[in-house]
């Protein structure tokens, strides 16, 4: 069986879908959603699906008895879904190739530090973009920079508003990326 610990800042719409796809299936499973947000979303969405949900303060993250010891416990891979702190240096070198993230864009583009969220979507309409996307890629020590996963584009048309844009992207994620964590497990086994 290999566990996954979700981590997320957010709504949760990601988090919600990927413990969804993986409900059924045998040997992977989604054992705790933690949140470092007190009333984020995605805990609530957490706990309607009977999945452990806990919020962490910036202490926990960062210190070792804190979030490692809890992932070394706990965790065979680490999803990051929408979570906006960086994984403190510890925790990616412990867990190489394990840990996975979204972003909301074709990286390299409309990577790094502030760009999250409508930020990306709003940097991509201004610089009259006519495609944009999501990655899946693993996590290392620089934000957003480490192996791309898998990518997926889709067209920006031009009176597409950052709003319209955020929207397909997220329909994007939604229809890739719990395949793509499955298929990234099964291929290290
Ligand atoms: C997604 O766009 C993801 O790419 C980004 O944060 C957003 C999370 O959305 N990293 P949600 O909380 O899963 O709805």
């Amino acid at each position: 069986m290999k566990r996954i610990v979700v981590l997320a800042s957010g709504s949760g719409s990601n988090a919600e879908n990927i413990i969804k796809y993986f409900q059924k299936n045998a040997t992977i499973k989604i054992t705790h959603v933690l949140s470092n947000k007190k009333d984020a979303k995605v805990l609530e969405k957490a706990k309607k699906h009977n999945i452990n949900s806990l919020y962490f303060n910036t202490s926990f993250l960062t210190s070792e008895e804190g979030l490692l010891s809890f992932l070394k416990e706990h965790a065979d891979y680490i999803v990051l879904a929408g979570f906006l702190q960086r994984i403190p240096k510890i925790i990616v070198s412990t867990f190489p190739n394990k840990i996975i993230n979204i972003h909301p864009a074709l990286l390299p583009k409309y990577g790094g530090k502030g760009m999250y969220g409508m930020h990306v979507h709003k940097a991509v309409v201004e610089n009259k973009e006519t495609k944009t996307g999501m990655t899946i890629h693993f996590v290392n020590e620089n934000y957003d920079e480490g192996a791309i996963i898998f990518q997926q584009s889709v067209p920006i048309l031009p009176n597409d508003t950052p709003k319209v844009v955020a929207v397909k992207v997220l329909a994007l994620e939604h229809a890739f990326f719990p395949k793509i964590i499955e298929k990234v497990i099964n291929e290290q086994r």
